[in-house]
C-alpha cells in the first residue's frame, strides 16, 4: 500500500529538525524487539521516581482487562503490599497502542531491593531504591534509540553499578512509527525496570501532525510519565525529583520558555523552593545544547538559553546536561558565553547511538570555553560523593572495558564555594569582582 508509505514521509519531514548545514552518516539498521509473552503479561517494564520514598511502575499489556495493580516486598515471591494505579491508552493514525499502566508504591526504604509482580501477571522484577545519604551515582546519556550502538551504551551503563539513570532527550526515535516505540520499551527494560529512568523530552519525541495532533508528545506522554505532579509542575514536560542531596530538574526544549510561559514561572518557583542545606547540589537537563561547539544543531538551543540562562546562573545550578548534538562535549564553568566560576559546567551527552550516528564535525580552533569534545559513542557518570565534591566521568563503548576513563573532572559544589554565595546583585558575574 502507497498510502502508508506517503503519510509516513510527510510525517517525518514535519517532526525532523536538523540544521541545513549538517550531513548525517548514513543511518544505521534498527532492532526491533518482539513481545513473546502473552496478552496479559506486563511489557515495556520501567520505573521513575515519584516523589518522596515512592516509585512508578509503568508497563503496557495487550490485554485491555489487566488490572493496573503491583505487588511488591522486599523478598522474591512474598508480596505483602499492593499498590493500584490507572491505565490508559491512545491511537495515532492507524496505530492502537496497548494499555499503558502506571502505579505508584511506597513509601518505600533507601537502599532496598524490592521485588514485584505487575498486573498478578508474569515474570517477576526487581529494582533498588537509591540511598538515603551520600554517595550516589547518576548514568547519563541521551540520544539512545535502538540499534547495535544503543545496545553497546547499555551494556556498558549495566556493567557497573548506579542509582538513577538520567536520559536527556531522544528516546525511541520511532519518529511517529509507534510500533517502535514499543520495541525501544523492550529493549530497555532489562535496565528500566531496575533502576529508575527519568528522562526529558527530545525532538524526536514531538511526534506533531498539522491539524490531527498539533500538540505533540502523544506517545511520550503516555507511556513515559514522570513525577511533574509531584513537582508542581502542570506538564509532563518538565519537572523536578530529589535524590539523596541532589535536586535534578528536567527542563523543556521544545515547549514555551519564554518569561511569559508555564515553564519559565514553573523553573522560578522550583529553584526558588530549592534548600541547599538539604539538596547541595543542583542538576539540570535539557535537550537542545546551550553550549555546543559541533557543527550539528548550531544554535538551536539560543532561545532557551537567553530565556533561562539567568535563572540557573543565579541559582548556582552545578551542571547543565544535553543531549541533541551525538558527541560528547564538556565545557568549563560558564555564563553568557564567558568563562565564569559561579556558571554551570555543560555537557552535552547526547552519544547513546541512535540510528543517526555521530556528529563528527567541530569548530575548528576549539573554542576556549570547550574543553574536552569527541563523537564517541558512549555514557557518562556523575558521582555525587559528599556535599561538596562529586565525580564526572565519560566511557566510550568503543573501550572492551567499560570503566575505563575517556574524560573525567572533579566538581565542586557551588552552594559550598564562599566566592558564589548568592547575593542581591546576583546578575554581576563573581568574575567581575576579581
Ligand atoms: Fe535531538
Amino acid at each position: 500500500m502507497l498510502f502508508p508509505h506517503l503519510l509516513l514521509f510527510f510525517l517525518a519531514l514535519f517532526t525532523t529538525r536538523v540544521s541545513p548545514e549538517y550531513t548525517r552518516p548514513n543511518p544505521r539498521p534498527l532492532i526491533f524487539r518482539q513481545h513473546n509473552r502473552s496478552d496479559s503479561d506486563p511489557q515495556q517494564v520501567h520505573i521513575s521516581l515519584a516523589g518522596k520514598d515512592h516509585m512508578r511502575i509503568s508497563w503496557i499489556t495487550l490485554d485491555k482487562k489487566v488490572q493496573s495493580k503491583v505487588e511488591y516486598g522486599k523478598s522474591p515471591g512474598k508480596y505483602d503490599a499492593t499498590a493500584t494505579g490507572e491505565s490508559i491508552n491512545y491511537h495515532y493514525f492507524f496505530y492502537s497502542s496497548g494499555e499503558i499502566h502506571h502505579v505508584k508504591i511506597g513509601p518505600l526504604e533507601p537502599s532496598t531491593s524490592y521485588y514485584y509482580r505487575c498486573g498478578g501477571h508474569g515474570p517477576e522484577f526487581s529494582f533498588r531504591t537509591p540511598p538515603s545519604a551520600f554517595p550516589v551515582e547518576f548514568a547519563v546519556a541521551g540520544d539512545l534509540g535502538q540499534t547495535e550502538w544503543t545496545e553497546s551504551t547499555l551494556a556498558h551503563i549495566g556493567a557497573k553499578d548506579y542509582d538513577v539513570f538520567l536520559l536527556p532527550g531522544d528516546l525511541s526515535y520511532a519518529d511517529t512509527q509507534q510500533p517502535l516505540w514499543d520495541s525501544f520499551g523492550r529493549l530497555v527494560q532489562p535496565y528500566a525496570s531496575t533502576r529508575p529512568w527519568m528522562v526529558t523530552e527530545g525532538n524526536h519525541e514531538i511526534e506533531t501532525f498539522p491539524i490531527i495532533y498539533p500538540h505533540g508528545f502523544k506517545a511520550y506522554n503516555a507511556r513515559w510519565l514522570m513525577p511533574y505532579q509531584e513537582s508542581r509542575s502542570t506538564s509532563n514536560l518538565y519537572y523536578s525529583s530529589d535524590v539523596v542531596g541532589t535536586h535534578i530538574i528536567m527542563l523543556g526544549s521544545y515547549t514555551d520558555f519564554d518569561s511569559d510561559s508555564d515553564q519559565y514561572k514553573w523553573l522560578q518557583a522550583d529553584l526558588a523552593s530549592i534548600d541547599r542545606t538539604r539538596t547541595p547540589w543542583v542538576f539540570v537537563l535539557i535537550h537542545a545544547p546551550w553550549y555546543n561547539s559541533n557543527l550539528a544543531h548550531r544554535g538551536e538551543g539560543e532561545s532557551m538559553r537567553k530565556a533561562m540562562e539567568q535563572m540557573l546562573y543565579d541559582a548556582r545550578v552545578d551542571v547543565v546536561f544535553a543531549g541533541h548534538v551525538h558527541a560528547y562535549e564538556r565545557f568549563t564553568r560558564v555564563y553568557d558565553n564567558k568563562a565564569d566560576q559561579c556558571g554551570p559546567v555543560h555537557v552535552t551527552i547526547g552519544d547513546g547511538g541512535n540510528r543517526e550516528g555521530l556528529a563528527m564535525s567541530f569548530d575548528n580552533p576549539s573554542p576556549s570555553i570547550s574543553l574536552y569534545r569527541e563523537p564517541s559513542f558512549g555514557h557518562g557518570r556523575l558521582r555525587v560523593i559528599n556535599s561538596t565534591h562529586a565525580h564526572w566521568t565519560w566511557h566510550r563503548n568503543k573501550e572492551t572495558n567499560s570503566l575505563h576513563v575517556g574524560d573525567e573532572i572533579w566538581l565542586e559544589s557551588l552552594a559550598s564555594l564562599a566566592l558564589c554565595k548568592k547575593t542581591n546583585s546576583s546578575t554581576r558575574s563573581p568574575k567581575d569582582e576579581l
